[in-house]
């Protein structure tokens, strides 16, 4: 398939960093006419030359490095990035296809490849584990199925607080040809950075210090797809297929757009059991979820994507609505789509019978004189928990949060289906891998543990509480 993503990268020429161009799902949309020219050119995401001659196979040259990247027109600071970019480029494969990705790492720090929310064998999950790591300078060929099509993404499991906030982060989508129409589709990565009081340069993680950490460092400058505040033109009438990714280390996003219902129509890993019209939705660290939004005319002409105010009980300023991305609606017809009715994917509940239960408890502990984060009053980096499984085997989990604030529970490798969350079942049954727990709250999950033997990780996704040792392994044989 390198010929075809070749002649469509003709106008950048084939050779060095990958081009920066529309997605091909905002092309297409643009060639039917249902979109101007230009609608999603400023949140234009690089896409790498497949180099697999095979229909099914998806292969790819991926690099971490130092670079400078663009914020906005004439705004360039260092960061970490994939193949010179941030976000990194979107990987966009076919569900059944294979995915090939030779990477090297050409940063100063060791790192990993984290597929995040993909069922992969352990040895390719790129958890950072001892032994796992990538040197300076080294090389690593990752290579799995891609078994379930959905919005996933990818970013660095060594130092992640750091490497994740400089800039490693990008989009991996696994597209299903049999999905019924949605709209037009928009891959978002949500984002947030702290500039240096002259703004010129990205800020250091540890800006708020210490308690910091405990936070959850979040930035000011909010990011889509690597901008600040950009602006995408549509047409009235206009169905998005909006595929969201919150990548921000602590970040959590209500997301609206006023006046507006939005359709969730996925989570984080495929088609939900059916549509649900939502007003807003909140996405947790590490959590996707796939919107339709049906663009009504403005009589302003533009219309924001905002970020709502929700506490996760740690924040100062999160009782504002920020705004995330303009939309402005300029004259022409746009191409509806009326949000499907009925079943959108034939989900099967996970089968409980002679299930094995779990109990996990998110608290605070003390380790060395210092405040940590514990599993079951365990702190990874120092005694951290690890459990026992066995493959082929269901279980059903309960995590407990015994803080004072939110936590955005994430198992590796698997899939899972919440039972409750503070005792009340979803209304929509779907496929998770990042699910919040809110503070003193409680979620219940079921999950199959298929033939996958390794070791596996798990948890929170604000990566500073990760690293603060909210983290555990499940060891399945
Ligand atoms: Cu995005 Cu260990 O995960
Ligand atoms: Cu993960
Ligand atoms: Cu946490």
């Amino acid at each position: 398939m390198w010929l075809v993503s070749c002649l469509a990268m003709m106008a950048q020429g084939c050779a060095g960093d990958p081009a920066e161009t529309q997605e091909k799902p905002a092309q297409d949309a643009v060639a039917a006419g249902r979109l101007p020219p230009l609608w999603a050119s400023e949140l234009a995401l690089s896409e790498l030359p497949d180099l697999s001659a095979a229909a099914d196979v998806v292969e790819v040259e991926l690099d971490a490095r130092a670079g400078r990247v663009e914020l906005a027109p004439g705004k360039s600071v260092s960061a970490y990035t994939y193949a010179g970019s941030s976000p990194g480029p979107v990987i966009r494969a076919r569900v059944g296809d294979t995915l090939r990705v030779h990477f090297t790492n050409n940063l100063p720090d060791p790192t990993t490849v984290h597929w995040h929310g993909l069922e992969v064998p352990a040895s390719q999950d790129g958890a950072g584990h001892a032994g796992t790591e990538i040197a300076p300078g080294a090389r690593f060929d990752y290579e799995f199925k891609l078994l379930h099509a959905g919005t996933y993404w990818y970013h660095p499991h060594v130092r992640s607080a750091e490497q994740v906030w400089r800039g490693l982060y990008g989009a991996l989508i696994v597209e299903d040809p049999q999905d019924p129409p949605l709209g037009d589709e928009l891959t978002l990565l949500l984002h947030d950075v702290e500039l240096t009081s002259d703004g010129a340069e990205l800020g250091p993680a540890a800006a708020q210090g210490d308690l910091g950490r405990f936070f959850g460092h979040e930035g000011a400058t909010l990011l889509v797809n690597g901008r600040i505040q950009p602006t995408i033109q549509v047409y009235p009438g206009s169905t998005l297929r909006l595929r969201v990714i919150n990548t921000s280390i602590s970040r959590y996003y209500r997301l609206g757009v006023e006046g507006h219902k939005l359709v969730r129509v996925a989570g984080d890993s495929g088609l939900l059991a059916r549509a649900e019209p939502v007003d807003d939705l909140l996405l947790v660290p590490g959590e996707r979820s796939e919107l339709m939004l049906t663009v009504k005319s403005a009589p302003s002409g533009e219309l924001k994507l905002r970020s709502l105010p929700y506490d996760r009980f740690v924040c100062g300023g999160c009782s504002e609505a920020k705004d995330l991305m303009s939309i402005e609606v300029v004259e022409g017809v746009g191409g509806s789509v009326a949000a499907p009715s009925g079943t959108l994917s034939r989900i099967e509940p996970i089968d409980l019978a002679g299930a094995s239960t779990r109990e996990l408890v998110l608290s605070e502990t003390m380790r060395e004189g210092a405040t940590a984060l514990a599993i079951n009053g365990l702190v990874h980096g120092h005694d951290g928990l690890v459990l026992q499984g066995k493959v082929g085997s269901t279980e059903r989990w309960t995590v407990r949060n015994d803080t004072d604030y939110d936590h955005p529970f994430h198992l590796h490798g698997f899939r899972f289906q919440v039972l409750t969350r503070d005792g009340v079942a979803p209304a929509v049954l779907e496929w998770k891998d990042t699910v919040n727990v809110v503070a003193h709250g409680r979620v219940e999950f079921a999950v199959y543990f298929d033939d996958r033997p390794g070791m596996w990780m798990f948890h929170c996704h604000i990566l500073d509480h990760a690293d603060l040792g909210m983290m555990g392994m499940l060891h399945l044989d």
